[in-house]
């Protein structure tokens, strides 16, 4: 079974991971007790909880709710605050596994601030800043304001010599698509993970008549098997655009390893897990890993690179 694991490795940012998939940031990674379950799973990166400049306890409860096909929520970024992600990181080391942190600063002072620290500590070895995050009140998310976005990447290629990725919220046009694409490809950028949670669903309980969650009048982000088409259509749409040597992780209602065959097809380096995650525990990434693992031996592969954007379209 290891000969044919060996097979299906692959790598992120110069870093050969144990197989093509690991946690999403978000579910279940905020605490060092979490943090040490995902290292002792099968995930193949331990990715930290989206972390700020100071400790936030996030949104009023009900914050996330089970969907039957999916997950909605409004956490509003709970976090220990990202000095613990840094104290955190010797601790870690012991799984022999990446250590990567989601950056998720709310203005880009703080940006710069966290990610100039980072950046110091050696047993981090990459991070992920995260776009689908206000940053200016009265603008839109980051990833949906091309000048910040382009200001901010600017300013954190000045301070780092750590290799990082950047999380995009979904996109919906081509002409979006496109002018991400320019701007990311200008950037040293290791690695673009896409989606974020389809923003600002709204899901009812006909029975209560009511919005399953509290914050922002029960508006909040979709994930799980409601967004998996628009995640694969820009991980696939952003292999097309973006610069070979920038790996694209695939993430949106992957819960099983036909799940992740369909991002690697689109072009996936790797694949993370969140709703699916939060569902079903650490155990996800052992079970996946297997399905996966079988699908391809049954489809006769002996790479990940011969399936790897192959994706076949109508001529
Ligand atoms: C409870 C919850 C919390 C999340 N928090 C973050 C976060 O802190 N940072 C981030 O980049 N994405 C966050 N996400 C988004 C996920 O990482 C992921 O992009 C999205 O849920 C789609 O993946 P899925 O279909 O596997 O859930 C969160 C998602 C959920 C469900």
């Amino acid at each position: 079974m290891n000969e044919i694991k060996n097979k299906f490795k692959t790598s992120i940012a110069g870093f050969q991971l144990h197989n093509y998939l690991f946690n999403a940031s978000g579910p279940r990674c905020m605490t060092l007790e979490e943090l040490i379950a995902l290292g002792e799973s099968r995930s193949s990166v331990i990715l930290s909880k989206s972390c700020t400049l100071l400790p936030r306890e996030g949104n009023p409860e009900p914050r996330y709710f089970d969907l039957p096909l999916g997950s909605i929520n409004s956490m509003g970024l709970p976090n220990l605050g990202y000095k613990k992600y840094v104290e955190f990181a010797p601790l870690l080391r012991r799984y022999n596994k990446p250590y990567f942190v989601s950056v998720s600063g709310l203005s880009l002072a703080d940006n710069i601030t966290m990610i100039s620290e980072l950046s110091e500590v050696p047993e981090i070895d990459a991070f992920e800043l995260n776009l689908s995050c206000p940053n200016v009140i009265g603008k839109p998310q980051i990833g949906y304001d091309f000048e910040q976005t382009k200001q901010v990447l600017d300013e954190v290629m000045k301070i780092t010599k750590k290799p990082f990725g950047v999380k995009l919220p979904p996109y919906f046009d081509f002409v979006h698509f496109e002018e991400m694409a320019k701007i990311l490809n200008k950037h040293n950028i290791a690695f673009v993970t896409c989606i974020n949670s389809i923003g600002n669903g709204l899901f009812v309980d006909a029975d209560t008549e009511k919005a399953v969650i509290k914050p922002k009048g029960g508006f909040g982000g979709l994930g799980g098997e409601y967004v998996k088409p628009t995640a694969l259509a820009n991980v696939k749409k952003f292999y097309e655009l973006l610069r070979k040597d920038i790996a694209i992780i695939g993430v949106g209602g992957i819960a099983s390893g036909m799940d992740a065959f369909e991002f690697l097809l689109c072009g996936a380096s790797a694949v993370q897990i969140a709703t699916a995650y939060q569902k079903e525990g650490t155990a996800v990434f052992a079970r996946i890993e297997k399905e996966f693992i079988e699908f391809l031996e049954k489809k006769e592969y002996n790479s990940l690179s011969e399936a790897k954007g192959k994706l076949k379209i109508y001529e």
